[in-house]
C-alpha cells in the first residue's frame, strides 16, 4: 500500500500547483481553487528504491479547514505550504504543525515549503526564521516555485526518504518488488551543484 502524504496550507499558496508540477510537469497561472480533495499516486525514487506515495491535495480555503482530519489521519507525511509573499500563510503553517502533532503524533514526516520563490522580490517572510522554525519542530524547510520547478522534487524526495526511514515494518521498496500500483515514477533530484538548499 502507498504511504499517504497530505498537502495542507492556506488557500492560493500553491498546493495544487506544486503537485501538478511534480506529477505532470505543468504550471498554470490560472489554477483554480480546490474545492474537493484529490489524490495522486506516485512512486518516488529514493537511492536504489521506489517509495509509493498516495499524495492528497486538499482545499485550503478556511471553510474547508474542518475536513483536514479526514485526509491527515492516516498520513505518514505532510507537505505544508505557505506563500513567501503572504505572512498570514506562514502563521497558518504553524497552526497545521500543532494540529498534526496533536492529532497524529510527531512521527509524521513534515516538509515545509516556502512557495512562489520566483517572486522573491515581494518576499515578506524571513526565510532564515522559517528554516529555524522548521528545524525546531523536526521538519525541513524548502523554498519552492511551482512556476519554475525550483525545490519541488527535493521536497517530495525528502518526504519519501523520511517515510522510508521511519517505517519499521521492514518493507522492501526495490523497483521490482511489485506494489501492484499503477503509478508514475520520479527519480530523485540530481545534485544542483551550487550546494544551496534554498
Ligand atoms: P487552494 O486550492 O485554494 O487551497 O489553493 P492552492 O494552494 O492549491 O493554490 P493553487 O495551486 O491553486 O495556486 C494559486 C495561484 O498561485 C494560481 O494562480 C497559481 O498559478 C499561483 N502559483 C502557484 N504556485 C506558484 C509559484 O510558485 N509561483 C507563482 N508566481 N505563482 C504560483
Ligand atoms: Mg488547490
Amino acid at each position: 500500500m502507498a504511504y499517504r502524504v497530505v498537502f495542507l496550507g492556506e488557500g492560493r499558496v500553491g498546493k495544487t500547483s506544486l503537485i501538478m508540477k511534480y506529477v505532470k510537469n505543468v504550471f498554470t497561472e490560472k489554477q483554480e481553487s480546490t474545492t474537493e480533495a484529490q489524490n495522486f499516486e506516485q512512486r518516488v525514487k529514493v537511492d536504489d528504491s521506489f517509495v509509493p506515495l498516495d499524495i492528497w491535495d486538499t482545499a485550503g480555503q478556511e471553510r474547508y479547514h474542518s475536513l483536514g482530519p479526514i485526509y491527515y489521519r492516516e498520513a505518514k507525511g505532510a507537505i505544508l505550504v505557505y506563500d513567501i509573499t503572504d505572512i498570514d500563510s506562514f502563521v497558518k503553517v504553524k497552526k497545521w504543525v500543532k494540529e498534526l502533532h496533536a492529532m497524529v503524533g510527531t512521527n509524521i514526516a513534515i516538509a515545509i515549503c516556502g512557495n512562489k520563490i520566483d517572486r522573491e522580490r515581494e518576499k515578506v517572510v524571513d526565510l532564515s526564521e522559517a528554516e529555524a522554525y522548521a528545524a525546531s519542530v523536526g521538519a525541513t524547510h524548502f523554498t519552492t516555485s511551482a512556476k519554475t520547478g525550483k525545490g519541488v522534487q527535493e521536497a517530495f524526495t525528502y518526504v519519501a526518504r523520511e517515510i522510508k526511514k521511519r517505517d519499521k515494518t521492514g518493507r522492501n521498496f526495490s523497483a521490482g518488488s511489485g506494489t501492484g500500483l499503477k503509478v508514475g515514477t520520479r527519480d530523485e533530484p540530481k545534485p544542483s551543484g551550487s550546494g544551496c538548499p534554498c
